[in-house]
């Protein structure tokens, strides 16, 4: 009885902490919703203050090559920030679209999210995708899953600290599927743990690090909705990831 009651407290703690993972989640899209709501108005006005800048210069025939290119690069930063906010609100959009896209824009739209910290930690990304590959699903799930295995390599690459990280991505299309790998250098994952990494609050990081959810939601995005497979092995140098895909039924 008394296993009975300590076990269903047990179950009712999970879901809460689900719930909570599942909430962040909300919460972080209200935040960017919001941030990308406040700066969309300053950014253009950035802009524009930039074509007026320009204006006044070439009216009174003012030639110099450093203005012009800090005016240049002016624009093009407040571009990329404008763009940024846009694929982070995408990110955490709620709104789940079951829609057609390319599964090589939808990496290389992930390795954008991702870019900032990775350069700060000298990891280099080696992108070997080079065809376009066409596929119907939910495309913010699949760029969360995308991210997910990214900074967990991240996160192996400073705890192990690797000399030359480096993370190399491919897609190969086998018996109507696609298989995306996504492979690392840091070491791999020890034989102990490699069958209990899929599941929930499994983690060997710090509990203000890690919540041991990423790879266990990711699992059930490709399992559940996407009806596919999330596989992991060892390499030499590392682990690889496998995110199995069907190809779209073109019947
Ligand atoms: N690329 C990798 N190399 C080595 N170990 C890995 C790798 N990816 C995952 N792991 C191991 O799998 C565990 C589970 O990963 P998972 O993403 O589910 O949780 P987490 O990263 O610990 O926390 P969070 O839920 O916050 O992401 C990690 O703690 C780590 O030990
Ligand atoms: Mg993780």
């Amino acid at each position: 009885m008394n296993q009975k009651i300590k076990s269903e407290i047990e179950k009712s703690r999970e879901k809460d902490k689900m719930l909570f993972e599942q909430n962040k989640f909300i919460s972080m899209g209200e935040v960017m919703e919001n941030i990308a709501h406040q700066w969309r108005q300053p950014l253009s006005q950035i802009n524009s203050s930039v074509l007026v800048i320009d204006d006044v210069l070439h009216e009174k025939n003012f030639k110099d090559s450093i203005i012009e290119e800090k005016l240049l690069e002016i624009e093009s930063l407040t571009k990329y920030m404008s763009n940024t906010i846009n694929d982070f609100k995408n990110f955490f959009d709620q709104d789940k679209k079951y829609e057609t896209f390319f599964l090589n824009e939808l990496i290389e739209k992930s390795i954008y999210i991702v870019k900032g910290t990775f350069k700060a930690n000298n990891i280099e990304i080696e992108n070997n995708i080079n065809n376009r590959y066409e596929y119907l699903g939910f495309q913010n799930e699949l760029q969360h899953v995308i991210v997910v295995l990214l900074n967990n390599a991240k996160d192996a690459f400073i705890s192990r600290k690797i000399i030359k990280p480096k993370i190399k991505i491919d897609i190969k299309i086998i018996s109507n599927e696609y298989h995306i790998s996504i492979c690392d250098n840091a070491l791999g994952i020890n034989d102990e743990i490699i069958d209990k990494i899929f599941n929930p609050y499994f983690t060997t990081k710090h509990k203000s690090q890690g919540t041991g959810l990423g790879l266990y939601l990711s699992k059930k995005i490709v399992e559940q909705s996407m009806q596919g497979r999330l596989e992991v092995k060892n390499t030499k140098e590392g682990a690889c990831f496998y995110i199995i895909l069907k190809t779209a039924d073109k019947g």
